[in-house]
């Protein structure tokens, strides 16, 4: 849009020459806070009746700017609506454009509020939209793992600490380690979302307005649980949107350490599982490669989301009271949160219900590399052994083993039996990774039994939790 035509700016009263150009642009926000459109008309429908309700507008002129927004509505819908860099955001723009089209009610819309109120007002309708779906992508993996700790629950493979073989456990319960993680990120999420549930609106710019205004009757149209306290917190603390990048930092942390897991499973090395060839790439000299990009891209995408929370926190800190234009910043690296995450949950969600996993390689990856000493020390120990005692027997017992290039289970009765002379036939019961793994049969322990009942009750929480 040329000078001459450029729109009126809403605030020129007290101006006496026009914004510099760079200036102009440096301070629009509209190219990203645009999608917040369908918040803001929402804010303003809602703001615009309560009006109404307490005479301050007429009933004719709310209908006029209900309709008038109603359709800017459908215009930016379906791209007939025309965004100005001079109408700096998405506030200015659509009040403009509802003056444009309605004439003089369009000009009493802004009674009684100001973009302080509404911009705070319409982030948090935003992210409360946000929040809901992410909740429900969570529950979308967390269901796929169940299915996956109960096909596997019996599935042997080498659980790892210091990334060595430490004890057996079932794939089974490595999934239900998962679905803990995602339990604590999706309760993180609705906990975020009682805080975000509150209304600005009414705040005005600072110190709320000289209109006999009803907040609650406003709150209560927008689904929110209650009028914001202080008109000075409300219209300039972003404490909402930090607390969101965090709950979605940690999630991004745990869906780092499943791709992590991912990538190393399905690397020749591990070889434990199969990614579909939907979900990896090749690459464009070493035609045998089958590279699981999406994990690795979801490990990646953590760092942009932790840098987010940081970016957050450091333009809130030191912010006099109340609004400032700092905050405007707060759009975009929310926006790419959302976004990112949105993105990894979507391709999780649907790459999890793929995985196959090699059962096989995951036993012989776990009868290497003494999984079940833990077992023999604690078979020492019922026969009268002192624990100390057992760890060290079983110690000497693992280094003739790696001498010997041999297992625990590989030995003979007569050459365990020379490390310790309690140890007798039933010794063998327990080396197997399935004596192993059935022993640990108490709740949060990784016996095919125990997932199995914890896979249920998960089931039984899903069902009572909204
Ligand atoms: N675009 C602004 C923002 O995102 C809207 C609020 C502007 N308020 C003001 N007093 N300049 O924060």
């Amino acid at each position: 849009m040329s000078e001459d035509n450029a729109p009126a700016k809403l605030w020129a009263g007290r101006f006496h020459q026009p914004t510099d150009a760079f200036v102009e642009a440096f301070t629009a926000s509209i190219e990203f806070d645009q999608r917040l459109y369908r918040h803001d008309i929402a804010g303003s429908i809602a703001h615009a009746n309560m009006l109404a309700r307490q005479g301050i507008i007429t009933p004719a002129e709310a209908e006029a700017i209900v309709a008038g927004l109603e359709e800017i509505r459908q215009d930016i819908e379906q791209d007939r609506f025309s965004w100005s860099i001079a109408l700096e955001d998405v506030h200015m723009n659509i009040e403009a454009a509802l003056t444009r089209r309605i004439g003089e009610a369009g000009k009493k819309l802004h009674t009684g509020r100001s973009r302080n109120d509404q911009v705070a007002t319409d982030i948090r309708l935003y992210l409360r939209e946000e929040i809901e779906i992410i909740r429900n992508q969570i529950l979308a993996l967390q269901n796929a793992l169940l299915l996956l700790a109960e096909r596997e629950a019996a599935t042997i493979m080498p659980g790892f600490t210091h990334l060595q073989t430490a004890q057996p456990v079932t794939f089974g319960h490595h999934m239900m380690a998962w679905f803990e993680m995602l339990r604590r990120d999706r309760e993180r999420f609705a906990d975020c979302n009682r805080r975000v549930n509150i209304m600005p609106l009414g705040s005005a710019a600072l110190a709320g307005t000289s209109f006999p205004i009803d907040r609650h009757y406003t709150a209560q149209q927008l689904g929110f649980s209650q009028p914001s306290e202080n008109s000075l917190d409300a219209v300039s603390d972003r404490d909402f949107a930090i607390e969101f990048s965090a709950a979605a930092s940690l999630l991004m942390m745990h869906l780092s350490r499943f791709s992590e897991e991912l990538v190393l499973w399905s690397s020749a090395q591990f070889d434990f599982l199969e990614l579909p060839d939907s979900f990896c790439t090749g690459s464009s000299i070493m035609p045998q490669k089958k590279n699981p990009d999406v994990p690795e891209l979801v490990r990646g995408k953590s760092g942009r989301i932790f840098g987010h929370l940081v970016s957050l926190l450091t333009l809130m800190k030191s912010q006099p009271l109340a609004y400032n234009k700092d905050n405007q910043e707060d759009k975009e690296p929310l926006f790419d949160s959302v976004d990112n995450l949105k993105g990894c949950l979507k391709v999780f969600g649907e790459m999890l219900p793929t995985l196959r996993c090699k059962p096989a390689n995951m036993r012989r990856a776990a009868s290497r590399g003494f999984a079940t000493a833990t077992d023999l020390a604690d078979y020492l120990v019922r026969r009268g052994m002192a624990f100390r005692d057992a760890h060290e027997v079983v110690g000497k017992a693992v280094a003739h083993c790696v001498e010997q290039e041999k297992e625990l289970a590989d030995l003979s009765l007569a050459e365990l039996g020379g490390f310790a002379p309690q140890i007798e036939e039933d010794v063998f019961r327990i080396l197997t990774l399935e004596g192993s793994v059935a022993a640990r049969n108490h709740i949060g322990g990784t016996a095919p039994e125990q997932v199995r009942q914890a896979v249920q009750r998960a089931r039984d929480h899903l069902a009572v939790t909204p």
